[in-house]
């Protein structure tokens, strides 16, 4: 079970385990470029493989990727359309070069709103890379934070009914279990590309003690420089999951 940084001090190292990312900016991306939007969506697929490959290179465990919100379902049904065809033509084709590199592909949110052919395509692509244990990857599509914790509240209390009569006995560990991504520590490094300073509704749980980085670079002009930036701004941060300066520095000459 991943540590819990609200129950207990997880180990940091330089160089974040696992890192998630909202990738903004394609639309006005293109739009700067006179380009449809969904020029833009297309681009960030670029600036997808270059993040799979720096993470893998640099020895990050974890990368989860912000692809479709809950809320994106609010868009202009071609835009939805070319997205989904998107992650259909993406599954199809990158699986390959995913297992020449390790990479264990997961899929997180609710897939059951998804065309049966992109379920299958997931399935496929998750199991054919089960195996895979260089670099986590994940992509939330029709993700939510607060579906995550809902559906595992609804999970937790099927999988334990007695828990509705014995409220005391329901904690963290408890209810962690049934989140989407119980599998994965929580992220140390946020990343929000394209000028906005929020969080919308991603990974809200596990994001308690992320650090949060926002760049205004719009999400297709992020390469691997971009990400090193923000690993070396990541670097320098002091994480002190509550303590004091002065007892993270006794602690480190102890
Ligand atoms: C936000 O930019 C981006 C998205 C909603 C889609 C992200 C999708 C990709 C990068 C392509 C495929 C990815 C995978 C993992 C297969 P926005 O449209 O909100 O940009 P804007 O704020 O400039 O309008």
């Amino acid at each position: 079970m991943a540590i819990s940084s609200t129950l207990d001090i997880p180990v940091t190292s330089t160089v974040p385990q696992h890192v998630a990312i909202i990738m903004d900016g394609n639309g006005r991306w293109a739009a700067k470029r006179l380009l449809p939007r969904t020029a833009g969506h297309a681009r960030g697929v670029q600036s997808v493989r270059s993040a799979v490959e720096t993470c893998g290179k640099l020895g990050v465990r974890y990368l989860t990727l912000f692809a479709f919100s809950s809320e994106n379902w609010r868009r202009p049904a071609d835009e939805v359309s070319l997205l989904m065809r998107l992650f259909v033509q993406v599954l199809e084709k990158e699986v390959l070069r995913l297992q020449e590199k390790g990479v264990r592909l997961r899929v997180v949110g609710d897939l059951s709103a998804f065309e049966p052919r992109l379920q299958e395509l997931i399935e496929q692509a998750q199991s054919k890379t089960a195996h895979n244990d260089q670099l986590h990857l994940t992509i939330a599509a029709n993700y939510g934070g607060r579906w995550d914790i809902l559906q595992a509240m609804r999970r937790m209390l099927q999988a334990s009914p007695e828990l509705a009569q014995n409220t005391e006995q329901i904690n963290e560990p408890a209810l962690t279990e049934h989140l989407s991504m119980a599998w994965a520590p929580e992220p140390d490094l946020f990343i929000r590309t394209g000028g906005e300073q929020r969080i919308s509704n991603f990974l809200i749980w596990q994001l308690a003690y992320t650090e949060l980085f926002f760049t205004d670079c719009y999400w297709p002009d992020f390469n691997s420089d971009e990400l090193k930036k923000a690993f070396e701004w990541y670097r320098n941060r002091e994480r002190r999951f509550g303590r004091t300066s002065a007892q993270l520095q006794a602690a480190a000459s102890n």
